[in-house]
């Protein structure tokens, strides 16, 4: 079972994107459990703030400490273990091993920033680790917070019926994906790729592989480095090479 604990000062947010697909089975399920926190309900105002000026000067917005910390405290109150994650821009990249790492955790909470960022104690005294789910700018953590929910349920054992589906994926091996097709045969005069319907399984295999390969090189050609301590890999690659050398 896993338990996601959700810091948000607008918790209508997460309303829809459990309704809908796997994460509503799995939580119809009890084998994830969501729990949507607002924070401004641990302000100790009337006006339920939950942000104030930066000291130093500067535009924007600060979160304060006071009522995130309140609502980790009450998150943690049943004393069970919990990964506490900040999401925030400047966070370490969260990427697939990332995800592995956390899927040997079972309790997290994930607070979500808003305004130009929160507090520099809640990350620094309060939380596990700050995460940024990539080198871009959102208004907040609260889609990070999906995403992080999302790839760590998959990983979850029983969640995706078809455990091969997690195992053929990108980033699996370092690779990207290879390209898929379904019926119709020929689409607006367009062509599946003759090998797939040759019924030759381990030419299927070759080319899947070979597309993978040549995919990732022209759109991720960091990831390749890794994915070359595949010794399999690095024979198809070695052969593509060849292919190009002799075909100048
Ligand atoms: N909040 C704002 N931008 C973010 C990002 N890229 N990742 C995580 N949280 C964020």
């Amino acid at each position: 079972m896993l338990t996601f604990k959700i810091l948000s000062i607008f918790p209508k947010y997460f309303v829809s994107p459990f309704m809908d697909g796997l994460l509503k089975q799995a939580i119809e399920k009890g084998s994830i459990v969501i729990d949507v926190i607002d924070i401004r309900d641990f302000s100790n105002d009337k006006h339920r703030t939950v942000d104030d000026t930066p000291y130093g000067g500067g535009a924007g917005m600060v979160m304060k400490p006071e009522p995130i910390v309140s609502a980790i405290q009450h998150a943690k109150a049943d004393e069970k273990d919990y990964a506490v994650i900040v999401f925030s821009p400047k966070g370490r990249k969260f990427d697939q091993g990332t995800a592995k790492r956390y899927s040997k955790h079972t309790r997290f909470i994930l607070v979500c920033g808003r305004y130009e960022g929160m507090d520099e104690r809640v990350p620094e005294f309060y939380a596990d680790e700050e995460l940024s789910i990539g080198d871009y700018v959102l208004s907040g953590g609260e889609a990070a917070a999906l995403v992080f929910i999302e790839s760590i349920a998959r990983l979850m054992p029983g969640y995706m019926g078809n455990k091969e589906s997690v195992v053929d994926e990108s980033y699996e091996n370092n690779l990207l994906e290879y390209p898929q097709y379904t019926k119709p045969r020929v689409f607006e005069g367009h062509e599946v790729p003759g090998v797939l319907l040759s019924g030759n399984h381990k030419e299927i295999q070759r080319w899947r592989l070979e597309q993978s390969v040549k995919i990732t090189a022209m759109r991720r050609p960091d990831l390749l480095t890794a994915a070359k301590k595949d010794k399999h890999v690095l024979s198809i690659i070695e052969a593509i090479d060849k292919g190009n050398e002799e075909g100048k």
